[in-house]
């Protein structure tokens, strides 16, 4: 029997990711193709605790259905850490998400048209691409240049687009490049977010993972009327495996946002809701943030000393100062693709640029490396296979 999918899925290109992660079932491949945070930072022990505790004292809201917008002392105390962190102000509300991913999906189902354009990052990361494709949004990409897009190119991008809806941005160590866009770029992205009318949706799930540099200022921080929409979540600072995320924005938004999500899922697993408000109060969060960035630093500062010592005018690449990736690419090439396929053959995956593309059938113009994952060894043979496999390709 034939089935006809739906049109809106029809666009949706599967992961890459999750394909090369067939190929990792042999132990003998090395993965610089992961997304994920380290098992060695997830705070287990305070887990088993925190979940024993929760459900000895209040076993009833733990297993009860919740509200749709989230458990109250969690959306408090998000607020409360995002205004001093993260300079996000009053007049917002906190909606808790399925993960970060669920975010992104619900703003761009409450914002955005059939045949509307979400201008994004060129690359970017490929849920939020997804999530705008099944929605039945053409995406456009304003290439990553330096340290960032240029402001110049976001608008010329803006006035060629069609129905330009939203702006999606993930402004600190971007997923895939691991670039940090500088404050006056991110204000100048908000004007020009003004001068069109659009909507930002700043994406912000590594930016508690600063491991040298001085903290930006958010976008969201920057935006007096409400035309931000800030998302972030708990996977890479506690665990992904929860499925704890959440989005900051205007009470309008946000009351959209809940009745779509009521669609969706009902609300966020409450015991984990409850687990990461006890994150957020009775533990100490902050040093357990500095704890697993202190080991980011060291893995990342182990890749790019390889990279460095070996690679140095074959390869060029990006060097974050926090998050999970580093962005790579092979001045001689303009496709990556063959070269990815190379490494695969010999034991690397990485993952490559067309995955993370805005147009479909892209040329890979570099591949994405992660750091937090492989073992030190791993990263120091994966960079030798990659500078041996680059000397093939210039
Ligand atoms: C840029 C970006 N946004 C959002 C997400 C979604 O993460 P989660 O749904 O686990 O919060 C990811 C996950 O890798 C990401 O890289």
């Amino acid at each position: 029997m034939d089935i006809r999918f739906s049109e809106n899925t029809e666009p949706l290109v599967p992961s890459a990711i999750r394909e090369i992660f067939k190929s990792l079932t042999d132990p003998s491949v090395i993965s610089f193709a992961a997304g994920n945070p380290s098992p060695l930072c997830f705070p287990s022990e305070q887990f088993r605790r925190f979940c024993g505790e929760i459900l000895e004292d209040d076993p009833a809201a733990a297993l009860q259905y919740g509200i749709t917008e989230g458990y109250t002392p969690l959306r408090q105390a998000l607020q409360k850490r995002c205004r001093t962190r993260f300079g996000i102000g009053d007049g917002n509300s906190v909606i808790v998400t399925t993960g970060g991913q669920q975010g992104i999906d619900l703003t761009a189902k409450v914002l955005c048209n059939r045949g509307d354009t979400v201008i994004c990052e060129e690359p970017t990361f490929i849920g939020a691409l997804n999530a705008f494709r099944a929605h039945g949004c053409n995406t456009a990409g304003v290439p990553m240049r330096g340290a960032s897009i240029d402001p110049d190119e976001l608008e010329a991008v803006i006035k060629r687009a069609e129905r330009p809806k939203l702006i999606y941005l993930i402004p600190t160590f971007q997923n895939p490049t691991g670039r940090t866009m500088p404050e006056d770029v991110r204000a100048a992205c908000l004007r020009i977010a003004e001068k069109y009318g659009l909507l930002i949706l700043e994406d912000n799930p590594y930016g508690e993972l600063r491991f040298s540099g001085e903290d930006v200022p958010t976008i969201k921080s920057m935006d007096k009327e409400g035309r931000v929409i800030y998302c972030s979540s708990f996977s890479k600072i506690l665990s992904p495996g929860i499925r704890v995320g959440y989005v900051i924005c205007r009470d309008d938004v946000a009351s959209k946002i809940a009745v779509c999500k009521q669609v969706n899922d009902v609300h966020t697993n409450q015991l984990m809701q409850m687990v990461c408000h006890r994150f957020m109060t009775d533990f100490d969060l902050d040093a357990h943030i500095k704890r697993i960035t202190q080991i980011y630093r060291k893995k990342a500062a182990l890749m790019i000393g390889a990279l460095d010592e070996t690679c140095g005018g074959v390869i060029e690449y990006t060097r974050p100062e926090g998050g999970l990736f580093i962005w790579a690419w092979l001045p001689a090439l303009t496709d990556h693709d063959g070269f990815v396929k190379a490494l695969a053959a010999k034991k690397l995956a990485v993952v490559p640029g067309s995955t993370f593309s805005c147009t479909a059938g892209a040329p890979s113009a570099g591949f994405r490396l992660n750091y937090s994952m492989p073992a030190d060894e791993q990263i120091i043979k994966g960079v030798e296979i990659l500078k041996d496999t680059a000397k093939e390709f210039i």
